[in-house]
């Protein structure tokens, strides 16, 4: 890339930055085509994620009785009354043996069966990958695997949030970053959304059919936002007190 137009680049990546706000009111009357969504979840799929394991599902919500019902389940929020629709980003700790055999063959036709590279990669996904994702109902598995963890980080760096929850914590990690992505692809597209945390997960969950070993990352509504629907300046805590370089 040359200077003119990594300029270019930095300034489009800061006026998208600037451009996205949380919107909570937005225009009913408006009808906001289907591309739009499915776009901005296009570019979210290409988000960064741990090990490539893609253990996230994207629920559409567009149905008017499905919608209807999200608003007391986002506690009546106005952003949820007013959506268009709602991406609701589900954690799936169920997909490990999907995605595992997903990225094992994938490496597999890329690098070559007999490969050395694949020699060195193909027990990331057959072996490790199941070690660490497999779980059990009550978390026992996890406990032990963390303990092990304790131990052998005793005598060397180790990874040691192998817990049921740390797991789960890694998943919502990866979720928060597509999560981000389809934000800002909809602030590309002029659209907008808004994060929600306020929701019952447990109606919500009810009302999408998910497993009870699943979590929601979050919800997102969407929309065209109004002026209305952004309630103030932005405010954030200067650089200097949360940036610390050591
Ligand atoms: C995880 C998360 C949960 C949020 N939950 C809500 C919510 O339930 N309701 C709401 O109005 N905004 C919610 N927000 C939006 C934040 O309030 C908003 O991002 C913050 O005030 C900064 O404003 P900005 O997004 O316009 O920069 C949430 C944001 C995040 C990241």
């Amino acid at each position: 890339m040359n200077n003119q137009a990594e300029m270019t680049t930095q300034t489009l990546f800061e006026e998208l930055i600037e451009a996205r706000r949380s919107n909570r009111v937005f225009d009913t009357e408006h009808q906001m085509p289907e591309h739009i969504v499915a776009t901005a979840l296009a570019s979210a799929l290409k988000s960064p994620n741990s090990s490539n394991m893609q253990m996230w599902e994207f629920v559409r919500v567009k149905s008017d009785d499905k919608r209807k019902a999200m608003v007391p389940i986002c506690l009546g929020q106005s952003a949820a009354s007013t959506a268009s629709e709602f991406v609701v980003v589900v954690a799936r700790p169920d997909y490990w043996k999907t995605r595992s055999e997903f990225n094992y063959e994938k490496l597999k036709n890329e690098y070559g069966e007999s490969s050395d590279k694949f020699a060195k990669v193909k027990s990331y996904y057959k072996d490790l990958m199941p070690k660490v994702y497999r779980n059990d109902a009550l978390g026992i598995l996890g406990g032990l695997k963390r303990l092990m963890a304790t131990v052998v980080g005793l005598f060397r760096p180790m990874v040691r949030e192998l817990g049921k929850q740390d797991i789960m914590a890694t998943i919502h990690g990866s979720n928060s970053l597509a999560s981000m992505t389809f934000m800002y692809a909809m602030t590309a597209q002029g659209y907008d959304t808004c994060p929600l945390g306020g929701f019952d997960s447990v109606r919500l969950k009810k009302l999408l059919n998910l497993p009870s070993s699943t979590e929601i990352t979050m919800v997102i509504a969407c929309g065209k936002g109004t002026p209305s629907g952004i309630w103030g300046e932005r405010h954030r805590v200067p650089y200097e007190e949360v940036v610390r370089t050591v």
